[in-house]
């Protein structure tokens, strides 16, 4: 019997690696995302991955699509206990804010990022696991916090030079204008049943705004004379959202009233909004919002106004790659040393961890079989790690107790260097290098 070939694993469907070449454009988003988030006063929540699957069903409501088809849900073989991988973040700070109640001393302004599931049909820009970033103001009522959290997304399109990014923007409204607005549209919908999917059949009983949200291509012309809720709103609401628009024109920030802008989750109401693209073909919604000041209730909380948005990593890092505004890829390394094995190891071993205790990026040169191979292969590595030099310690430096600085990039040039000086030369030719 031949033996039989070991099979490679792979990846779950939807669910992607982030490789080295990319990681630095995470990098480079966290780091501007972190900046954002101070400058506004947000603080960071983190919550676990996995939830009790109530949570969810409770916060974003049981006839919405992510809660009926896209959850990661499973019983805990241990305990029984129902769980679900979180689909969205929202409903998970407000699950914490709650827990630990966070909203004792006031309102508060919060941030979050990491993974999110949803088995949805993966496709460009829709993944199974994907990466949000999102903010969350709680305890706040009025108009200025919706407009706080636009003006806070704006500034970061700018600032990541994306390009073609339009805020829509609706008003939901409170629970009994959608009331009146849902008995209008039962009876929309019910004398135009015949064009509705079998999805929108059954949300015509459960959910009819959800019908709104749909697809379908077959529905558009019907969705699209429907009744708007914008023309079932009181006096409180229209206020909230001309204050809103009135605000958002002060800020210079053009939108666009879209009707039926009605978002894929159920603790919506009053403002509402998304910001899209067409640069990225059917998945062109970066990120979305609005405010939610039924939740904290509805999850079992003292009643508080809040309001929020999360935008997907993936897709803004793509915007970026098609605006040609991805930076170029820093190097990994200021100075990448060479060496010979045996003391030689041992000195630039030393020398490497000097450097790096005066924050000097190092990567000092190991060999794969563990046998040093030729200072020639060796400064092909460090050529390739873009490192601004080489520093060589071979058995001809080490007895004279020196090392060589080599420029990698400028002129090339090539000098020795006492070793106990080696600190000290390296932040000059560092320092001379950089101006
Ligand atoms: P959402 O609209 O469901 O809202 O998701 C926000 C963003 O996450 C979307 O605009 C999109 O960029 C990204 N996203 C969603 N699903 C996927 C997917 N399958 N693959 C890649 N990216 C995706 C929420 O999740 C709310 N929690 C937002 C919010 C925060 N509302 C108030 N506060």
């Amino acid at each position: 019997m031949g033996e039989q070939k070991i099979q490679k694993l792979a990846g779950v469907r939807g669910m992607n690696d982030v490789l080295p070449v990319d990681a630095k454009q995470w990098l480079y988003l966290e780091k501007i995302l972190h900046d954002l988030t101070r400058a506004y006063g947000y603080e960071v929540l983190k919550t676990p991955i996995v939830e009790a699957t109530e949570v969810f069903q409770r916060g974003i409501g049981v006839v919405t699509d992510i809660v009926e088809k896209e959850m990661y849900s499973f019983e805990d073989r241990l305990n029984g206990e129902q769980l679900t991988l979180r689909p969205e973040g929202t409903a998970a700070v407000v699950r914490a804010v709650i827990e630990h109640n966070l909203l004792y001393d006031g309102p508060k302004r919060l941030c979050y990022m990491g993974p999110m599931f949803r088995h949805e049909r993966p496709q460009r820009g829709r993944y199974r696991q994907f990466h949000q970033f999102g903010v969350e103001a709680l305890g706040f009522a009025g108009p200025d916090i919706d407009v706080e959290i636009i003006v806070m997304g704006q500034r970061l399109w700018d600032e990541l030079g994306l390009r073609g990014v339009t805020l829509e923007i609706n008003s939901l409204g409170q629970a009994s204008e959608r009331a009146t607005h849902r008995a209008a549209l039962v009876t929309y919908f019910n004398a135009h049943a015949a064009t509705l999917d079998e999805d929108s059949q059954r949300r015509l009983l459960t959910n009819p705004l959800r019908i709104l949200d749909s697809k379908n291509p077959v529905m558009q012309e019907v969705i699209e004379k429907a009744p708007r809720l914008l023309d079932f709103l009181g006096t409180d609401s229209l206020q909230h959202f001309t204050a809103v628009q009135g605000l958002l024109k002060a800020h210079n920030i053009p939108c666009k009233i879209n009707p039926r802008l009605v978002r894929g989750l159920d603790y919506y109401n009053l403002t509402v909004f998304e910001w899209v693209t067409n640069e990225l073909g059917a998945q062109g919604t970066i990120a979305g919002g609005g405010r939610y000041d039924p939740l904290i209730e509805r999850m079992g909380g003292k009643a508080a106004p809040a309001c929020g948005w999360a935008m997907g990593i993936e897709r803004v890092l793509e915007l970026m790659a098609i605006s040609g505004s991805t930076p170029e890829p820093e190097s990994v390394c200021d100075v990448y040393i060479l060496h010979q094995g045996g003391a030689t190891l041992t000195a630039a071993f030393i020398a490497a961890e000097q450097l790096r205790s005066a924050g000097i990026d190092t990567i000092l040169f190991c060999a794969p079989d563990g046998q040093a191979t030729s200072f020639k292969a060796q400064m092909k590595k460090a050529d390739a790690s873009g490192a601004a030099f080489a520093v060589i310690i071979g058995p001809d430096e080490l007895a004279r107790n020196e090392a060589q600085i080599k420029d990698l990039r400028g002129q090339g040039g090539q000098r020795a260097v006492p070793l106990p000086n080696l600190l000290e030369a390296m932040i000059d030719a560092l320092v001379s290098a950089s101006e």
